[in-house]
Parts: structure tokens; C-alpha cells; sequence
């Protein structure tokens, strides 16, 4: 074994601590600040000229938050990563250094609903023009590059509808062309997918998700190249973007288990959409690893697992019927974000957001966060929901 390991199993277990330097300790201490004290002139004008390599300020970053930025960076093959206050200012401060007034950029119609807000409400106002693309599109992602493109924003797979891109291909077409090429890489996180690998600038992570993994925490990260780790960092710094001490601390500390709590996911979330497809009130499972899904092949390709959140479209109903299913689950919780231990249950409409890739459906969409609880009792917790729902339906 090389002296530095770099599979993100073992990454995730001892990268950013140094126990040594720490009395033997296992784990870093939360370190609060915001004033940090300067000894002499010539140390503060050293901090001036540099003030995103020190310790400089509290906003800019602490041992605490410095040790989970590294373990991320190793975690996803980045040369840096900067750790921000949650996903979705991760996402703004990944794109905003590399366009500017005047600038096009292509954004994947699979993109988290946010991401569209963000470009849609704040990149228009400042006459950065967003066009959307098929997340299928692979490298034809060429024909919509014109002169004035900048940068590509990737998410695999798409939120809510699951499809996985052909991540190389498009990579290839930007990269030849000079873009920046940005990816959303929450749902696999670096434990199934490395796209740093792919050539990728720089990888999107909301940490909020399987990172942190306990649903008490709100963080993202920029992981990035070394070339663009200063814009990103710069953007963060500036627009005050800060993950705090306590957040932090918590996030490396689910960070090290990710790796087992994610292979649960997977396993559990397999066999429950396995379960699924047999159901006659399911019409169709949208999952990743499942051998008929969008992408399925590209996945296979590039992935080395999947996680536990998928969505299913049910046979046509009425909302009455979803109602009765969802709002009377034992296990299952409604609610918004994901990755954390317990299992979760949201009815969902994406065509109100799509607007290239407009997916069919007749029946009701529901995505499932399926947890860390026994798969049998979360069968039968959906068994029930489904007698409801027939219940209902008639
Ligand atoms: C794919 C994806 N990216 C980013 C985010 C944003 O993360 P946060 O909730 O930490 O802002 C989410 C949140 O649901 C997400 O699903």
C-alpha cells in the first residue's frame, strides 16, 4: 500500500487529524474565533498579503474548519476544498467567480431547484444568461456551447428524477473548448463518486446530506483544483460565506463513518426499490442502479455505488389517495433534505421546474430516503401506506 492511501473508505477515517499535534487526541478540538491575535507589524502584513492561507480571522477559516477542509479535499482526489455554510452557497460560490456580465453558461436541467432560482433571480439580474440542458445530452453539449459560454454545471444524478449523465462526455466537450465544468456530486458524495478524476474544476458537496449524515447539520463545500481553489475561496471569503466551529466539528465527525452508514443506504434502498418495482401500485422506480433507469450504463461506469435516495411514480391516484399513504407512515417522515439516518417520504412535481427535459408521468411522484432502520419494517411501514392508498383510491 502507497504511504497515502487514497481510497475514500480509508481517507474518510484519517485524513485532516494529526493526533500527534494534539496530545495523542483522536479528534480536533472546536476551535471558536473570530479575532485572531498578531504578535508583531510584520505578522499582520504577512496576514494581509496572504488572508486565506493563515489564520487570519475567524470568518476565513480555523484549525477546526481547516482539518474537515482537508479530509473533504482527500475524500473527493481535490487538490483543496473550501468549506461554506450550506449546499446551496456552496453551489453560488462554485459558479460566481467564473462568469460575469455578458457571460452564457449551461446549467443541467436536472439541476437541485435552487441552482435554477440562483441563476434565474440573480445570475439574470447581473446579464449572466442561463440556458438549460438535457442531462442526457452527453457530448452533445457541444452544439449548445457559443462564444461567450463560460462554464458547464453538472449534477448526477438529476435531483428528483434520477436520470445520470454521461459525466466524460460532457467533461470532454467543455474542457476542449476551455470551460470551467462544475459538478453536484451531493447524492453519491466522494465514498461512490470521484469526478475530480473526470477532469472536473471543481465538485459541489452539500455536506448537509450523507457528510454530516445525522440530519442536525447544514454545511456544503467547494472541492477544487489548485487553479481554481483561490476564486472560489476569494467568493467565499467576500459575499462572508462561513461554516461554523460547531458544524464543522460535527460534519468531521459523520464524515468518518460515511462510508458504512452509505453501504447500508445502498444495500437497504436496493432491496426496498427492488420490493417496489414487484408492487402493482408502482408503475416505475427511478433509481440509478437499477438496470432499465436513465444513464443506468454511465453510472455502472462510473460509480462505485449508489445511495439511499431514489423516487418512485406511482399508478394514477388522486392526492387524497398520496395523503392517506404519506401523512400516516410509523417510519417514514415527510420532510425536505436527506442522508441523514432515518427514512423519508415527499410526493414531488418537477415538471413545474424542467423546462428541456420535461419528464413524462401520469401517475403521482413520490421520492424516498430510505435510512438506517430494518428493511422489513420499512416494507411493511410502505405495505401499509399502500393499503391506505388503495383504501382511498377505491
Ligand atoms: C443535490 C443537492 N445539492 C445541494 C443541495 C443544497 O444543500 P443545503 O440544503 O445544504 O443548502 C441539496 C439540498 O437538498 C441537494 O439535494
Amino acid at each position: 500500500m502507497s504511504a497515502k492511501p487514497s481510497n475514500p473508505r480509508t481517507v474518510a477515517v484519517h485524513a485532516g487529524r494529526d493526533p500527534r499535534s494534539q496530545f495523542g487526541m483522536i479528534n480536533p478540538p472546536v476551535w471558536h474565533a473570530s479575532t485572531v491575535l498578531f504578535p508583531t507589524l510584520d505578522a499582520l502584513d504577512q496576514a494581509i498579503r496572504q488572508p486565506y492561507e493563515g489564520l487570519v480571522y475567524g470568518l476565513l477559516g480555523t484549525p477546526t474548519s481547516r482539518a474537515l477542509e482537508q479530509a473533504v479535499a482527500a475524500m473527493e482526489h481535490a487538490d483543496r476544498a473550501i468549506a461554506v455554510g450550506s449546499g446551496l452557497a456552496a453551489i453560488a460560490v462554485a459558479i460566481m467567480p467564473f462568469v460575469q456580465a455578458g457571460d452564457h453558461l449551461l446549467v443541467s436541467d436536472g439541476a437541485y431547484g435552487p441552482t435554477r432560482h440562483l441563476c434565474e433571480h440573480w445570475f439574470r439580474r447581473w446579464d449572466i444568461e442561463t440556458s438549460y440542458y438535457d442531462p442526457m445530452i452527453g457530448a452533445g453539449i457541444a452544439d449548445l456551447i457559443r462564444p461567450n459560454t463560460r462554464l458547464v454545471h453538472l449534477e448526477t444524478p438529476s435531483s428528483l428524477t434520477f436520470e445520470v449523465p454521461d459525466v466524460r462526455a460532457i467533461v470532454g466537450a467543455a474542457k476542449v473548448r476551455g470551460l470551467k465544468t462544475v459538478i453536484d456530486n451531493t447524492w453519491a458524495s466522494p465514498i461512490f463518486f470521484q469526478p475530480m478524476d473526470l477532469g472536473v474544476d471543481a465538485v459541489i458537496l452539500a455536506g448537509t446530506k450523507y457528510i454530516a449524515g445525522h440530519s442536525d447539520v447544514v454545511i456544503g463545500f467547494v472541492a477544487t483544483t489548485e487553479e481554481s481553489w483561490l476564486p472560489v475561496k476569494r467568493a467565499a471569503a467576500e459575499f462572508g460565506h462561513h461554516a461554523t466551529p460547531d458544524d464543522c466539528y460535527l460534519t468531521l465527525r459523520g464524515l468518518r463513518t460515511a462510508a458504512v452508514r452509505l453501504k447500508q443506504h445502498e444495500a437497504s434502498a436496493l432491496e426496498v426499490a427492488r420490493w417496489l418495482q414487484s408492487r402493482p401500485e408502482v408503475r416505475r422506480v427511478l433509481h440509478p442502479a437499477l438496470p432499465d433507469h436513465p444513464g443506468h450504463l454511465f453510472w455502472k461506469r462510473d460509480f462505485t455505488g449508489s445511495s439511499g435516495l431514489f423516487a418512485i411514480e406511482l399508478q394514477p391516484c388522486s392526492r387524497a389517495a398520496v395523503a392517506a399513504m404519506v401523512e400516516n407512515m410509523a417510519l417514514f417522515g415527510i420532510g425536505f433534505s436527506w442522508g441523514g439516518f432515518e427514512s423519508l417520504i415527499l410526493p414531488f412535481e418537477p415538471n413545474g421546474l424542467q423546462r428541456v427535459s420535461t419528464m413524462t408521468h401520469d401517475g403521482p411522484l413520490i421520492r424516498l430516503h430510505i435510512g438506517l432502520e430494518e428493511v422489513s419494517d420499512l416494507v411493511a411501514d410502505l405495505e401499509r401506506g399502500f393499503d391506505r392508498l388503495r383504501h382511498v383510491a377505491g
